[in-house]
């Protein structure tokens, strides 16, 4: 038999993976990916500004590089930040393999078997996995419309102060939720990690994807609000904004931690595509990032409200859902009492998928939700796809 080690029977297989078989069938309506539509990736622009490289960058990028990075990448994400109020000055900045693997690399340095990380309630599964990897026990915080609960991240602080090591959260359009915290919250949340001796894990992946102009200033990372009353990791990411097959990602958190993390990080890929790093170097230098923002956020804006009409169209009622002012997700609840994952056997048949609640549960177990991405999904399908679903439910409900 076998003899894995504890923290590999730790792991969860991501059913978002599992489900991925079923997705990329043609005829499949998919709201389960939450991977950017290839047809708005910036290839053109990524083929222009590979022609154009001289010789000697194009060599550098095919060859190893520093693990901390590519020296012009972390120069131009530096101000990037800073654009952003980040202060990456006093702190250190390190490119990941995804943001996911600054996410793995903190929980690696931070956490022992036993220790707890407290999350939101739901969570993006990545991170479930991640600090469940390191055997870590994790309590979940519900959220409400306006993000994490702070009176219940409170008694979770007060209760597993002696075990609790981090906290993770994700204030900008929430992986699943598509929660964005209001300005109170975010103050209330560093307020109340003032003087515990934890770290924030602060995931902020969906950041520059809000739909409309006037909400960017709700975007304000926790990291910018001038005070840190705890160590703040900051995690973001290349994937929604150039393209997940970059597999770039960054952590920016003080010195001590970003050290630790650098030598985690030397024996799992000794560093990052360089090649990739190069691209996305370019990308920022030659500020097509803003314009290339401003080519999806409408795209996404649209296919989000497509998706908010279909459903106000075609569910039954007892159905609920949150307008997301950013992001990829519509979190649905499903009437009293229905599991998701019977809704989703019968959606397969009919020729629909989406992710189940429970996916994102902290505990595996709560299933009264459903994940409809609706970045990846063409408007025409739309329709079509919502109204499988309702049937589903509706199927569920009369008991067929
Ligand atoms: C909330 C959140 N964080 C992190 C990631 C990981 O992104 P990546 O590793 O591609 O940077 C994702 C991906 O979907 C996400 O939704």
């Amino acid at each position: 038999m076998l003899r894995l080690s504890k923290s590999a029977q730790n792991m969860r297989t991501s059913e978002i993976r599992d489900l991925m078989s079923v997705a990329i069938d043609p005829d499949i309506i998919s709201f389960a990916g939450g991977m950017p539509n290839q047809d708005l990736f910036p290839i053109a622009e990524v083929d222009e500004i590979y022609q154009h490289l001289p010789l000697k960058t194009k060599q550098e990028g095919f060859q190893y590089g520093p693990t901390g990075g590519y020296p012009p990448l972390l120069e131009s994400l530096s101000r990037f930040l800073e654009s952003k109020g980040l202060p990456v000055k006093d702190n250190q900045l390190i490119i990941t393999t995804g943001s996911l693997q600054a996410i793995n690399l903190i929980a690696k340095i931070m956490l022992d078997p036993g220790d707890v990380a407290i999350t939101e309630t739901p969570c993006f599964i990545g991170a479930i996995s991640a600090f469940k990897s390191y055997q870590a026990e994790l309590v979940g915080v519900p959220m409400d419309a306006d993000g994490v609960i702070a009176g219940k991240l409170r008694q979770a602080l007060d209760a597993y102060q002696e075990r609790c090591k981090l906290v993770y959260l994700t204030p900008n359009f929430h992986n699943p939720a598509g929660t964005i915290y209001n300005r109170e919250r975010r103050r209330e949340v560093l307020t109340l990690l003032q003087g515990r001796n934890v770290i924030l894990v602060e995931d902020d992946a969906y950041n520059d994807l809000y739909f409309d102009e006037s909400d960017r200033d709700l975007t304000r990372p926790l990291k910018a609000m001038g005070t840190e009353p705890v160590p703040i990791c900051y995690c973001g990411s290349f994937s929604k904004i150039f393209g997940p097959g970059m597999r770039l990602g960054w952590l920016l958190a003080s010195k001590e931690i970003v050290r630790q993390c650098e030598v985690a990080k030397q024996s799992m890929d000794a560093c990052s595509s360089t090649f990739t790093q190069m691209l996305a170097n370019e990308f920022l230098v030659q500020d097509r990032l803003p314009e290339y923002l401003q080519h999806i956020r409408p795209i996404y804006k649209r296919r989000c409200e497509r998706l908010l009409e279909s459903l106000q169209k075609f569910m039954p009622a007892g159905v609920a859902w949150n307008r997301p002012k950013g992001g990829f997700y519509i979190w649905v609840k499903l009437p009293e009492g229905m599991d998701a994952t019977e809704v989703l056997k019968k959606a397969i048949p009919l020729g629909a998928v989406f992710v189940v609640g429970k996916t994102f549960d902290p505990n595996g177990t709560a299933n009264d939700h459903l994940r409809l991405s609706f970045c990846h999904m063409p408007e025409d399908k739309m329709e079509k796809g919502v109204q499988i679903i309702a049937a589903a439910i509706q199927a569920v409900q009369a008991g067929r």
